[in-house]
């Protein structure tokens, strides 16, 4: 039996070059030795627009044409979509009782989110309770890698604490410890410089960006703004250009005389977005092809094939959990 790998994003845009590097391209490579969930994570995206759900509905096929599009293929990853999937609310309903508010309140990733929302003293219940939703993500696939970022370390600790709780107290295994399993690429930078690429700074390069707007991007990518000459020496570090060579160029030599002549003077920012732009076209245009050749009624079947199958092994899941618990009053 292969072990189980699960993701999910939630649907609130389309994705970039960001999720490529980070998450998309190791799911692609990961497909063909695991067992792979990707799940829309619908729900979760709902704590933040439950006064707007049109954004994340609009957004679910979306994700799901990026997804295909770069080669998550559908016969090796289980797509699902969160909401429809309604044992992950009822584990959710029994391990709500396996932690505290206070161990919830000192999930840092949940603290920085509540200091940027600026709810005040009425934090939603439903956003500060989505880390146990989480668990119940993880747990009901029996998921032994979570590939994530190092935001989401504090989500897989409290899953496991309350995997050991759970088989603790009601003498069972049949929940499952979880690993991370962070990406060896780092994050990569807005095309700002200023911080990591992400549709909401807008400062990302998306998937189905056209051709046109790839190459206004890359022309406006910040460099070093020291390097007003090509005679001046210039900075690699900090220079966006540079990052994206780093992350999509192949000719790694090339990339490091390219830097050399760069720091030392004479190589222009022209000459070296003239390469990237021909570079992240190569890489962009295959993707956004296949994206458009995908149709809607396609993507639907294959989130209701994804999730059909995903129910049947949640079920399951929470089968074995309520057995646990003894709350199984019908089985004979
Ligand atoms: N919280 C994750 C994010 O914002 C999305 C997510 C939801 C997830 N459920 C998950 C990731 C389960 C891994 C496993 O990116």
């Amino acid at each position: 039996m292969k072990k189980v790998v699960l993701t999910g994003d939630r649907p609130t845009g389309n994705l970039h070059l960001g999720h490529l590097v980070g998450s998309l391209q190791s799911r692609v490579e990961l497909q063909h030795c695991y067992d792979q969930y990707v799940m829309i994570a619908d729900v979760q995206a709902l704590t933040d627009y439950f006064g707007n759900p049109q954004k994340v509905i609009d957004n679910v096929l979306e994700v799901v044409a990026d997804y295909i599009a770069v080669g998550i293929d559908p016969q090796l990853t289980t797509i699902f979509i969160q909401s429809q999937i309604p044992a992950i609310p009822e584990l959710t309903a029994y391990y709500m009782n396996l932690t505290s508010i206070s161990r919830l309140e000192r999930n840092p990733t949940v603290k920085n989110e509540i200091a940027q929302k600026n709810f005040g003293e009425s934090v939603p219940v439903g956003f500060f309770c989505y880390p146990v939703s989480q668990v119940s993500d993880i747990t009901a696939f029996k998921a032994e890698l979570i590939p994530v970022g190092e935001d989401q370390l504090p989500m897989i600790e409290l899953s496991n604490e309350i995997v050991r709780r759970f088989n603790r107290l009601y003498n069972t295994d049949c929940l499952k410890e979880s690993k991370a399993y962070l990406s060896n690429v780092g994050r990569l930078v807005g095309i700002d410089g200023k911080a990591k690429a992400s549709k909401s700074l807008n400062n990302a390069i998306f998937l189905s960006d056209s051709s046109k707007i790839i190459k206004e991007k890359v022309y406006s990518m910040f460099t070093d703004p020291g390097h007003t000459k090509v005679s001046d020496s210039g900075k690699v570090e900090g220079n966006v250009v540079f990052a994206y060579l780093d992350a999509f160029y192949e000719e790694k030599d090339e990339i490091s005389s390219l830097k050399e002549r760069y720091q030392r003077g004479g190589l222009g920012d022209m000459v070296l977005k003239a390469l990237l732009n021909d570079v992240l076209q190569k890489k962009i245009q295959p993707i956004r092809e296949k994206r458009e050749a995908l149709s809607k009624k396609y993507l639907l079947e294959i989130c209701f094939e994804g999730t059909k199958k995903a129910n049947s092994v949640a079920q399951n899941t929470l089968f074995e959990v309520k057995k646990a618990i003894g709350i199984n009053y019908f089985d004979i």
